[in-house]
């Protein structure tokens, strides 16, 4: 049986697995969603998790049987993306999930090749915040690709730039869609972080200190 430091290359989702921002995305849904007048609540927020920011708001609408037209549509597109900005605008490093430097630094020492899949398109902005960019080989965003999670494509992506197979490479996600996604591309998916997809991941961490080599 393969051990965690066979494999070769490392793909991390960064939501959630690499930073604390979940519940700044959430935050500026709710506020998104109370200008439509409809409830959303943290529960339904975890559908979200992984999804792209144009799925999220068709399932917001969905909720309260809201139809708007597309300028309207862009327009919160663009309200809720300031609004997620503007709270995260102070992230450091000490916003980085617990396990996460330490990881990323064994796994460079020890050669292991480092992406991030990531259906952020603000993925690349926010690894610079909170300064882990130079760690990773390759990262993969929302921007890239065209179909996201849970489509395989933005780890394949990332498996490919690494010159890697996907049987090579760990995925490391947090949200359903993310797990999916690893799985649908062959990949051994490391759930982290929410007990909400313990059941789907191959292997489950409640962080990165518990993830050894
Ligand atoms: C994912 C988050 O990483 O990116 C989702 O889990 C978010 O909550 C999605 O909606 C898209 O992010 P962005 O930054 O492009 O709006
Ligand atoms: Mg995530």
């Amino acid at each position: 049986m393969k051990t965690n430091s066979d494999y070769k290359g490392f793909i991390f989702d960064l939501d959630g697995v690499l930073v604390s921002t979940e519940h700044n995305h959430f935050l500026a849904w709710q506020k998104t969603a109370d200008m439509l007048g409809i409830d959303f609540s943290e529960e339904e927020n975890e559908n979200l998790k992984g999804v792209s920011r144009v799925d999220s708001l068709k399932y917001i609408l969905n909720l309260g049987n809201a139809v708007l037209s597309s300028e309207e549509f862009n327009n919160l597109l663009d309200f809720k993306n300031e609004s997620y900005l503007d709270s995260i605008q102070n992230l450091t490093q000490q916003n980085c999930l617990n396990g996460v430097v330490e990881t990323l630094s064994k796994a460079k020492a020890r050669g292991i090749k480092l992406g991030v899949g990531s259906s952020s398109k603000n993925a690349k902005r926010i690894l610079k915040l909170i300064e882990i960019e130079d760690y990773f080989d390759t990262v993969i965003d929302g921007s890239m690709v065209e179909n996201l999670k849970p489509s395989p494509e933005v780890f394949l992506k990332a498996a490919s730039n690494l010159g890697l197979e996907t049987s090579e490479c760990l995925v490391f996600e947090d949200a359903a869609s993310g797990i999916q996604a690893a799985k649908a591309g062959g990949f051994l998916a490391i759930g982290i972080g929410n007990e909400n997809i313990k059941h789907l991941a191959d292997h489950y961490y409640n962080d990165l200190t518990e993830f050894t080599f």
